[in-house]
Parts: C-alpha cells; sequence; structure tokens
C-alpha cells in the first residue's frame, strides 16, 4: 500500500513508518519536528530513501500545501498521528492545542477528501475520551466526557472523522489509545511515565510521582500499538469507527515505580509532589470490539515491555550516562 503518516518523526508515528517499509509498503512521511526527531526516521531514511519507497516532508499539517503533498502521492490510507500531545501544554494554551489537533486534523480530512484518499486511521486518546468512567475497563459505547482542552480536541478529531465519513464516504477508524509506551517515547517529556521514570532511575535521581501514586493507568506496548494501526489500515472499507487499544488492565503509578526499581536493581524511593488538574485517577479500555472487528490483541505483557523500553533507554542515554560517570 500507499501510506501518508503524519507525525511521523515521533514517537509511535516513527515506530509505525519502520513497520510499514519493513512490510514492503511505500510511505511519505510528514512531521513538522516540533517534539518529533529525525533521527526516529534514521533507519528509514538510510534504508529506503534511495528506492524511493521513502520520502520525509518536513511540513506542518496546518499548511495550506498538505493537499498538494497528499495528492501528489494518492495514497491508499492516511495514518494521521500528528498531534500536540502536551496535556499541560493544552491547559496553559488551549489555543494552541486546538489549532494543531482540531483546525490540524480537519486540513489533514480537507486533503483526504480533494485527494480522493478512502481509508484514513486516526490516533484518538482512549485515555481521555472517557472522563472518569463508572466501571472500568470502559468500552466504546459509554458516554464520552473530556474534561481538558486536550481531550475536547482529540475527541473533535473523531467527530470530524465521522462527519467526512457520512458527507464523502471517507472510511475512517479512530483508534482510541490508552498510555502508550516503549522506545523512542521521549524521556525528557512530562508525560510518559516509564522512559520518564526509567531515565531518572539510570541517572541516580528520584522519580516524581504527581499525587500519592495510586491513579491507575492502561499501559499498551508500542509494536501492539502499531499492530493496531496496519490492522486498520488494512480493514475492509465496511469497518469503521472507533476502536479501544489498551489491555484492560489497571496498573497504579507507584506499581510502575516498582517495576522499573526492580528492573534497574534501583533502592531509590519517589518524591511526591501535587496531582496535575486535568488528569484522571483511574483508566482501563475493553478491547473487545478491536478483537473482534480487527483480530487484535495486546500481545506484550508489562513486564517484558519495561525490559525492552529500559534496554532502549540504556542506549538513548548511553552520553548523558558517560557524563555521569565522568563528572
Ligand atoms: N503516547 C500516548 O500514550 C498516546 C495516547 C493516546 C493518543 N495518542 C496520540 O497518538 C499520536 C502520536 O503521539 P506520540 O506519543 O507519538 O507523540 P509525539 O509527540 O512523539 O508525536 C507527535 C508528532 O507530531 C508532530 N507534530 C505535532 N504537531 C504537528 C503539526 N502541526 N504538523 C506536523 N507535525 C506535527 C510532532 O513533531 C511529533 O513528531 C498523537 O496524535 C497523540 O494524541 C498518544
Amino acid at each position: 500500500m500507499r501510506a501518508v503518516v503524519t507525525g511521523a518523526a515521533g514517537f509511535i508515528g516513527s515506530t509505525l513508518v519502520d513497520r510499514l517499509l519493513h512490510e514492503g509498503h511505500q510511505v511519505v512521511a510528514i512531521d513538522n519536528l516540533s517534539t518529533g526527531l529525525l533521527a526516529n526516521l534514521d533507519q528509514a531514511r538510510r534504508t529506503y530513501r534511495l528506492n524511493r519507497r521513502f520520502t520525509f516532508v518536513q511540513n506542518d499539517i496546518l499548511a495550506p500545501e498538505l493537499s498538494d503533498i497528499v495528492a501528489g502521492c494518492a495514497p491508499d490510507v492516511i495514518f494521521h498521528l500528528a498531534a500536540q500531545v502536551n496535556l499541560r501544554a493544552s491547559i496553559t494554551d488551549p489555543q494552541f492545542d486546538a489549532r494543531n489537533n482540531v483546525l490540524g486534523t480537519i486540513n489533514v480530512l480537507e486533503a483526504a477528501r480533494k485527494g480522493d484518499v478512502k481509508r484514513i486511521v486516526y490516533a484518538a486518546s482512549g485515555g481521555s475520551r472517557y472522563g472518569a468512567p463508572e466501571q472500568l475497563p470502559v468500552h466504546e459505547a459509554v458516554r464520552t466526557d473530556p474534561i481538558s482542552p486536550y481531550a475536547v480536541a482529540k475527541l473533535a478529531g473523531e467527530m470530524y472523522m465521522r462527519a467526512y465519513a457520512e458527507m464523502y464516504g471517507l472510511s475512517q477508524i479512530c483508534l482510541a489509545l490508552a498510555n502508550v509506551y516503549g522506545p523512542r517515547q521521549n524521556p525528557h517529556g512530562e508525560a510518559g511515565v516509564i522512559t520518564v521514570f526509567g531515565r531518572a532511575l539510570l541517572t541516580g535521581d528520584r522519580a516524581t510521582i504527581y499525587g500519592d501514586g495510586s491513579a491507575s493507568r492502561d499501559y499498551v506496548y508500542v509494536d501492539d500499538v502499531v499492530d493496531a494501526f496496519m490492522r486498520a489500515g488494512s480493514a475492509p472499507h465496511g469497518t469503521v469507527g472507533t476502536y479501544n487499544i489498551g489491555t484492560g488492565s489497571q496498573v497504579t503509578v507507584l506499581e510502575v515505580h516498582q517495576l522499573i526499581a526492580a528492573a534497574l536493581g534501583s533502592p531509590a524511593s519517589p518524591t511526591h509532589i501535587a496531582a496535575k488538574s486535568g488528569e484522571l485517577h483511574a483508566i482501563a479500555l475493553d478491547t473487545t470490539k478491536a478483537h473482534q472487528d480487527l483480530g487484535w490483541s495486546p500481545r506484550v505483557d508489562l513486564v517484558d515491555g519495561v525490559g525492552r523500553t529500559i534496554e532502549w533507554l540504556h542506549g538513548a542515554l548511553a552520553p548523558e550516562l558517560a557524563e555521569l560517570v565522568g563528572a
């Protein structure tokens, strides 16, 4: 297939690009490099640029020329992952968040419409679309209740997907992702506790926990998420709608810390500070529908996934660790 991937230099997007190329597909990767790294696409650029299966376009999804870029490569599918992903930034600057995540998504949909693209797969937020549901794990039909600007904008993106499907017959699949973790997740960021805690413990710091650590999340490994994107990208055109992508299990932040500390043999206890506003206390996603319609299930358990992530962190932080040893 010919695929356009927006947000291609990001954590999940670049892992999807590698998988698409590995399976013989052609990829046009779009990213404005606001948080994404060109280094995440090194393997794709080294291996596939010469035979023209891989092209990187540094561009903003809000740019008017997006339609020409999409029309020029006539993709079978657009994987739309580009987004402002920082919850805190969405609270301090909701307009910036909405520009990227609402207007940006509309511009991608317009490019799909003008380019006569038949299939679009959107990275929705399963962690934020349901608010604080009464029962966990939560399934897709439960009333949505976004409680932060990020959550509102990501859900608006889903609704635009649905509207474009109704108006123009675009086949849309929204993958409502739980808390994704794995190699290439930013260890210096705000989100992604597994790489953030891993970096703290590897560099001899104490990890910081917002609140008492009893908040629980549903952690899903990035390769499993990419597998869901692959299945959605090649699903029959009649397969449309929102699908939860998670594990269904709740794991507390303290448990994650213990798991990483055990993997690294670190005795350091975490520091606790005030909980962040706009954050949920507990979430876990029911993925029965993805299993039934897409044949998808998560395969990597948390202990294995944390192990793989820590192994990657050792390499990614090597210069920082070498400096610490030398200091
Ligand atoms: N990581 C998670 O746990 C998680 C959970 C639910 C949903 N999602 C969604 O998955 C997608 C990917 O998230 P990620 O964790 O890989 O984040 P990421 O920040 O690593 O990737 C996002 C990418 O989009 C790019 N980008 C941002 N704004 C852009 C713009 N205006 N034009 C072009 N490129 C732009 C960034 O440079 C970055 O490379 C996002 O849509 C996010 O909302 C992620």
